[in-house]
């Protein structure tokens, strides 16, 4: 029997007239990489957003470890274990790498830490903080503001921000949005990296279709708010209709790479 850490059932959300996303049906496997492709507007981060509890969703319902939390707040989501990044970048640009982790390892405490002393709570914020700076690669940056990363590590940055607070299913929207390509491969080594040594779940949103095919072990293809196929990178790259749909259009790589399978 697979193991489902997430199930979206007929989830919906409607801005107004428009349906963002359309009664989208969704299970995903505990310790996968499961990648939501699609054209710009297709309803990726609309999706992201219900998953999260950004945003709450018009009709459906949102299974997590089996339990329904189509109701339960954003603030109460990170407790639960789903972690997200945003597609926009989002560091206090005027703390350091380290000040910016350890508020994230923070902002998550609650009445379960009352029993520890003082010393005892900060210095596992601490160690919290510094191991998901280690995760990330950015050891030896600590004291750097963040303002004076190059983007790369910023958003490895991010990606310490998220795991100071342990999730266990990251939503990552295009973690390497904005990224010179030659620093992709090294942020995708970090994020499978946290996905194998920390046992995570991990929802990626990637427009890099060489990046999609390589790490996923699934891919969701959303068009117009509905799920339009989903399998895996092999089954996805042969399928005609998402090939005539547009993914050949849509991405240029996108050829190439169905000709090798
Ligand atoms: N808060 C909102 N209010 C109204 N319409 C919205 C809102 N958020 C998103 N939309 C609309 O919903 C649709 C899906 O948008 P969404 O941002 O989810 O797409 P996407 O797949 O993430 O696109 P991209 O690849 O460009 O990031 C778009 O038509 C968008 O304009
Ligand atoms: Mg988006």
């Amino acid at each position: 029997m697979t193991d489902i850490i997430l199930e979206a059932q007929q989830l919906r959300k409607a801005f107004g007239g428009l349906v963002a996303v359309n009664d989208v049906g969704l299970q995903v496997e505990r310790g996968s990489m499961h990648s939501i492709i699609g054209p710009n507007g297709a309803g990726k981060t609309t999706l992201f957003n219900l998953l999260s509890g950004n945003l709450r969703p018009t009709s459906g319902r949102l299974l997590y470890n089996g339990r329904d939390i189509t109701n339960l707040p954003l603030h109460k989501r990170a407790h639960v274990g789903i972690g997200r990044s945003f597609q926009i970048t989002n560091v206090f640009n005027n703390l350091t790498v380290y000040e910016n982790v350890r508020l994230a390892a923070q902002a998550l405490d609650g009445a379960s830490m009352v029993v520890f002393t003082r010393y005892d709570r900060f210095s596992s914020y601490e160690a919290k903080a510094l191991e998901a700076i280690e995760t990330v690669g950015l050891r030896g940056l600590e004291n750097v503001p963040a303002t004076v990363l190059p983007h790369g590590n910023k958003r490895k940055l991010e990606l310490a921000i998220i795991l100071a607070s342990d999730p266990e299913l990251l939503l990552l929207d295009e973690p390497t949005a904005g990224m010179a390509t030659e620093q992709v491969p090294e942020l995708m080594q970090t994020i499978s990296d946290i996905r194998a040594i920390g046992n995570k779940t991990i929802m990626l949103v990637e427009h890099n279709m060489s990046v999609v095919m390589s790490v996923s072990s699934k891919i969701t293809v959303m068009n117009y708010g509905a799920v339009l196929a989903e399998g895996t990178p092999e089954e996805i790259a042969a399928n005609v209709t998402v090939q005539s749909a547009y993914l050949g259009d849509l991405y240029g790589d996108f050829d190439e790479m169905s000709k090798g399978h």
